[in-house]
């Protein structure tokens, strides 16, 4: 009998003796909320009589251990309690936000970084993330653009199944590792308008050229569960899709796991308007291929009913009575949930070691790493004249300006729930630590940052989660406008920290301009006007309007929401300690109104006037994808193909030189695009297919080898609703950003002779 074999024998065993109410609590989980009074008597109750299968939102090592000591001591079976959590970028040490993390282009680094995060959430009980968030967005209105890696489904998935490895470590049930899921399965980053929840409309192409590759890409790094999305593709909200979750997800991409429904998803099919009441949302839910509910516990909507209830799927007891569902479904889900269990080892070892928690929540080496990742995710859009890095010896003043400067909480981002705030190091902090004797360091806010117009859906349940809020800056507006005016006259330099606050993005916080908050423009312009050089750090987790931003600043350092010591990054990556390599996973627009605007796009009728769409300005990103600066210069030279012509499923080399032709280190990725001629379908103009993010040194010459397999060629054609691979005529480019010129080709033939 092989491991698998009698972890399974193992469950059917627990499964003969469980109840049909036992076994739908098995498969539903519970919000679990410190203060929630009401709700945790009910939940604890259904703890208590055997039906909750998974708690979230406990990070308390003493409340996991209580929590499973109910479950385990006192329940009829003693079954263990899987506890989830939303580790998105760190639990208590925080990385940057995942947008910044995939500008890293360095799939290693995000591994290392999700292992460590994973490290800190299985000290304090926690099994099981949500994450990584693998959505393709292409509209930065969208909130939820921050969570994610962007716009390239190649970039996307490379980054997704870092995060899987790093989260998961060997397999599930590795030492100090989690199980991961990537959400949200699948098409939500298309939401119309950018609107968060709103529908989606996709064709079969795009959702699999593009909104899929992700999720097979985590998948198939063994990703233990999948999250379902709350939209639906054709009217059919994403946890009730069977099309998706069995013939897709299960059938072709071969997941194992067990999916989970997002937050009330279950519940929602019914105000959706596609299921009837809730046991026929929990029906056809269980039927689609969806394994366990996430439950709020009660309704969270603005003017729901605050009443804590039972989830839909406690329906499904009786529902298996009356003969509506078959009792062999029900199984199925309870088993991939315990075999989750029995995989992590939660039979054996159901508790965690609260005394060793602290220790590893506090390790050095955490910090270390947050604030590599930080340094290397940061782009470096503009610098002219090579005002960066600054230099020590030649700067006796800056001036910090800005609302965000020292805002600890803008400088972590949205979903985080259990930092350390005052641990936090802002950007005034580090660049006060790091100046050095002779550099003075004074700060002005400026002006202070406004109030979302439209408050947060999760403003009470972040407070109740204890999750940081922006500092309110109340003051004299015009006298400090005009103090940080000052301040910058007198000072060599003016860093001008800008963007916008956590609450800005992430869920619920769509936008409908791009534009900077708040009187952040005039603060930008007034300081400008002294004449004193101004750096611009921008934090947010989406692109900003930078049209009126650009001329006025000498250097544009986009930092994102960059985490626990990101004012330490910043500030080395300022005076030249580090070196910015970072790249945008995101062709930057130039204003609202050109949203989406995305590099990989099909040339469509007069491609030479692609760039004269609109009348009023170029229909061109402002930066395009890939794009990011260093302190030094790279040369790409001597691209070549390792072959003219191959067969459909053979694998082409491309080989290309990369030279530092300056005199300091340089970071840059080195990028490979390819274009397919034509074919059963019109391919994009370019797609991005390779990467390698190196270091050199002052000089520095390095050959680099990038193979471009057969699955690069695959693509899903709709003329034969198949995967297909085009005899066809390639075209290849190399370099750093998605206008890479450097230029090969090549043909594929069926037959090669
Ligand atoms: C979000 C998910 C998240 C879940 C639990 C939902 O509102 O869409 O991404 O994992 O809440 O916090």
């Amino acid at each position: 009998m092989t491991t698998n074999d009698a972890l399974v024998q193992r469950a059917d065993d627990l499964l003969a003796k469980m109840t049909l109410e036992e076994k739908a609590g098995q498969i539903s989980q519970y919000f679990y909320f410190r203060g929630w009074t009401a709700q945790n008597e009910l939940v604890e109750a259904q703890v208590r009589a055997g039906r909750v299968g998974s708690l979230l939102f406990v990070a308390d090592p003493r409340e996991t251990n209580r929590l499973q000591r109910i479950a385990v001591e006192e329940s009829r079976l003693g079954i263990p309690l899987l506890f989830g959590f939303d580790v998105i970028h760190g639990l208590r040490t925080i990385f940057p936000v995942p947008l910044g993390m995939a500008a890293s282009w360095d799939p290693q680094l995000y591994e290392r970084v999700q292992a460590i995060a994973a490290r800190e959430a299985r000290a304090v009980g926690i099994h099981w993330t949500f994450a990584p968030m693998v959505d393709i967005a292409r509209d930065p209105r969208w909130g939820r653009i921050v969570e994610g890696a962007g716009e390239d489904p190649y970039l996307g998935a490379q980054i997704a199944a870092a995060q899987v490895r790093g989260f998961q470590g060997e397999a599930i049930g590795a030492p100090e590792h989690v199980v991961a899921g990537p959400k949200h399965y699948v098409g939500y980053g298309a939401a119309l308008g950018g609107r968060d929840y709103d529908e989606v409309n996709i064709s079969e192409s795009e959702l699999r050229n593009v909104y899929l590759p992700p999720f097979a890409a985590a998948v198939a790094a063994g990703a233990g569960n999948v999250m379902t999305s709350y939209v639906g593709i054709d009217g059919v909200p994403g946890a009730a899709d069977r099309y998706l979750l069995t013939d897709v997800l299960r059938g072709e991409l071969g997941f194992k796991g067990f999916v989970v429904s997002d937050a009330a998803a279950v519940m929602d099919l019914v105000t959706h308007g596609f299921a009837r009441d809730e046991q026929d949302a929990a029906v056809r839910a269980l039927r689609a291929g969806l394994d366990m509910e996430m439950w709020t516990g009660m309704r969270i909507a603005p003017g729901a009913d605050p009443t804590p209830t039972v989830g839909a799927f406690s329906t499904l007891a009786e529902a298996v009575r009356r003969g509506v569902i078959e009792e062999s479904l029900l199984d199925e889900a309870v088993r991939r949930v315990l075999l989750v269990k029995l995989r992590l080892g939660l039979f054996e070892q159901p508790y965690v070691d609260e005394a060793a928690a602290g220790t590893i929540l506090n390790d050095p080496a955490h910090r270390e790493m947050a604030r590599i990742a930080a340094e290397r995710s940061a782009v470096l859009l503009r610098n002219e004249g090579n005002i960066l890095p600054l230099d020590r010896s030649a700067v006796r003043q800056v001036a910090v300006i800005g609302p965000l400067a020292d805002d600890r909480a803008a400088t972590l981002g949205p979903w985080v729930f259990a930092p350390d705030l005052n641990a936090t190091v802002t950007v005034l902090e580090g660049l006060r630590r790091t100046a050095g004797e002779g550099v003075r360091v004074e700060y002005a806010p400026g002006v202070p940052m406004p109030a979302r117009a439209i408050p947060s859906p999760f403003a009470s349940l972040a407070q109740a989660l204890g999750m940081p809020a922006s500092s309110e800056t109340s003051f004299d507006e015009e006298a400090e406008l005009a103090h940080a005016v000052a301040l910058a006259r007198a000072s060599d330099v003016a860093v001008l920290v800008l963007g916008e606050a956590a609450d800005m993005n992430g869920e619920a916080a769509s936008r409908s301009t791009l534009d900077l908050p708040g009187r952040q423009l005039e603060l930008l312009e007034a300081v400008a006007a002294t004449g004193t050089p101004v750096v611009v750090v921008l934090l947010s987790g989406r692109p900003l309007d930078l049209r009126r931003v650009l001329p006025l600043s000498a250097a544009i350092l986009v930092a994102w929401h960059p985490g626990s010591e990101g004012g330490n990054a910043v500030a080395r990556l300022l005076w030249g300690d580090a070196t910015p390599g970072g790249k945008l996973p995101f062709s930057w627009p130039r204003s609202v109104g050109q949203v989406p605007i995305i590099y990989s796009r099909l040339n469509s009728h007069q491609p030479s006037t692609s760039h004269q769409r609109y009348w009023e300005e170029e229909s061109t990103p402002l930066y395009p994808f890939g794009f990011g600066l260093t302190y030094g210069q790279v040369e790409y030279r001597n691209l070549t193909l390792s072959a003219t012509q191959i067969g459909l499923n053979d694998t082409i080399e491309a080989t290309v030189e990369v030279h530092n032709v300056s005199a300091r280190d340089v970071e840059e990725v080195v990028q490979l695009y390819l274009h397919q001629r034509y074919g059963r379908a019109a391919r994009p103009v370019r797609e991005l297919k390779g990467f390698e993010r190196v270091t050199l040194k002052p000089g520095e010459r390095r050959t680099l080898r990038i193979a471009i397999p057969p699955s690069a060629r695959r693509y899903w054609s709709k003329a034969d609703s198949a995967y297909v691979l085009d005899e066809s005529d390639f075209d290849v480019w190399v370099g750093g950003d998605s206008t890479a010129a450097l230029h090969a080709e090549f043909a594929v033939r069926s037959s090669t002779v």
